[in-house]
């Protein structure tokens, strides 16, 4: 057995990392626009404006994913294309656009995937106080319900919104993506919490207009995972990569699955009373949580990579012993580590070791969970999932034959499907793959520095350049994966 037949091979995109067009035929002006040309903000002051010009190009990138048989795009719209101030009129050019992509796809045989929110929030909306005001959960709704009603003929699946995650950690906390404010705790829950209302809002609209949809999200984080996949206590590894999640985060207590798709998927926000966000969470509403946990049919995971884990050494109790002692002695007395004062953990990260294979953007490549992530989500979730997004940066360049050899990222995907497909081999049931991304394109703060597509871009005359590595993906999505 290897992938079904049905499994989805696809690539992915988002609005303003490729469009472009970014004051073009009524669009109005969203918070990247505005972000991007904040002085100092981006690498070398790299904005959107032109990008790759998907805008005006999108007929040749169509042609070229036809041409690799990619028969999925994953793409988002732009909100402020479409409703230039979020929540007033509605711009007929923005629509015509989306018109001519979607309608492009369906010739060529590819099935659209529409992501509502990838980032670019119109900036009208963000004025009147953004995520942090309950009246733009309203408003996507709107936004949701207008495209829903739409494509309704035309489009099956949807996506709401892209890693809330980063969304409040890397523009609300730690200021890097826009908006680039850093909130107080509470503000940042109640942003987060808004979120998670208009995706909910968003699945009820969609579904109002499109009753056979199918509706998901795209959520990421932190998750852990082991070299064995014949462990003998899978549930422990489950709660010890949830649990350490928040700690590998380092200070971003939202980088991790569980804080969106608990609410999401079980309806209640976790009971972590370690967490910043817990005393707010604790006072939400059962209303909002009944919209927030709308009935969805599949969870996107964008998964980069994970956190090695390993069997904990048995505790031998003398610490223990120690702090029981002194605590009898004095009440105040905290435990050595925080985590013995929750519970023991039976699996503990792994340091990684020097020189450990990354990507040129130094994330860690661990294939492994490929193979966990989805594992551990569905033991928790019990929900069928794509993967939304998954690939590498490279330091790509034009070599001297004038093709793209990137070898590093043909050894990463190949490495990641085959423990992908260990995973679907043993019936956990992922639907889909999208490779994040289809072409090179404006790595939000990094700018053009980092390149992560099959199709490289040479920013001087926007011409398109296939690497190597799209022809390997070709193969293995015309082979179903047998080739792998
Ligand atoms: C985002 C993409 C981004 C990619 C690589 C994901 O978190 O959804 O927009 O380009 O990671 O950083």
């Amino acid at each position: 057995m290897s992938f079904p037949k049905t499994f989805s091979w696809g690539a992915a995109s988002a609005s303003y990392q490729i469009e472009g067009g970014a004051f073009e035929d009524g669009k109005g002006l969203s918070i990247w626009d505005s972000y991007s040309h904040r002085p100092g903000k981006t690498f070398n002051g790299h904005n959107g404006d032109i990008s790759c010009d998907a805008y005006h190009r999108f007929e040749e990138d169509l042609d070229l994913m036809q041409e690799l048989g990619i028969r999925n795009y994953r793409f988002s719209l732009s909100w402020a294309r479409i409703i230039p101030d979020g929540s007033g009129q509605v711009n007929q050019a923005g629509l015509d656009y989306y018109d001519k992509l979607v309608n492009g796809c369906l010739m060529r045989n590819i099935t659209p995937w529409i992501t509502l929110y990838h980032w670019d929030l119109p900036r009208a909306l963000y004025l009147k106080g953004g995520w942090l005001n309950r009246d733009t959960s309203h408003a996507f709704a709107r936004y949701a319900s207008i495209v829903a009603k739409h494509f309704s003929v035309r489009v099956k699946h949807f996506m709401t919104i892209n890693e809330p995650q980063c969304v409040i950690g890397l523009g609300h906390l730690d200021a890097v993506h826009a908006p680039g404010t850093r909130l107080g705790d509470e503000d940042m829950f109640l942003s987060w919490h808004h979120l998670l209302l208009a995706h909910g809002l968003a699945v009820k609209a969609i579904r109002a207009a499109i009753p056979k949809a199918s509706i998901g999200l795209a959520s990421t984080g932190k998750l852990g995972y082991t070299s064995r996949k014949d462990i003998p206590s899978p549930e422990d590894l489950s709660r010890a990569s949830f649990y350490t999640s928040r700690e590998e985060a380092s200070g971003n207590y939202y980088f991790n699955h569980q804080w969106l798709l608990d609410p999401v998927c079980l309806g209640h926000y976790p009971k972590d009373p370690v967490s910043p966000c817990y005393p707010y969470a604790r006072k939400v509403k059962a209303e909002d949580l009944r919209t927030i946990s709308a009935p969805i049919d599949f969870i996107g995971l964008n998964i980069y990579n994970g956190f090695e884990m390993e069997a904990a050494a048995p505790d031998p109790g003398t610490d223990d012993r120690e702090d029981r002692k002194q605590a009898e002695a004095e009440p105040e007395h905290q435990p050595k580590t925080k985590r013995k004062q929750e519970e023991a953990l039976a699996y503990v990260p792994v340091d990684k070791y020097p020189g450990y294979p990354r990507t040129a953007l130094k994330w860690p490549v661990t294939p492994e969970v490929l193979y966990w992530g989805p594992r551990l989500i569905y033991e928790r979730y019990g929900l069928p999932m794509v993967i939304a997004e998954n690939g590498q940066s490279c330091n790509d360049r034009i070599f001297l034959d004038e093709e793209v050899h990137d070898p590093d990222r043909i050894d990463f995907l190949h490495r990641y499907l085959l423990e992908l497909k260990a995973a679907v081999e043993e019936g956990i049931p992922v639907t889909g793959y999208f490779h994040w991304s289809f072409t090179d394109n404006l790595e939000w703060h990094s700018g053009y520095d980092d390149r992560f597509g099959l199709i490289y871009i040479d920013y001087r005359n926007l011409q398109r350049i296939p690497k190597d590595s799209a022809q390997w993906y070709s193969r293995i999505i015309r082979g179903n994966g047998s080739d792998l």
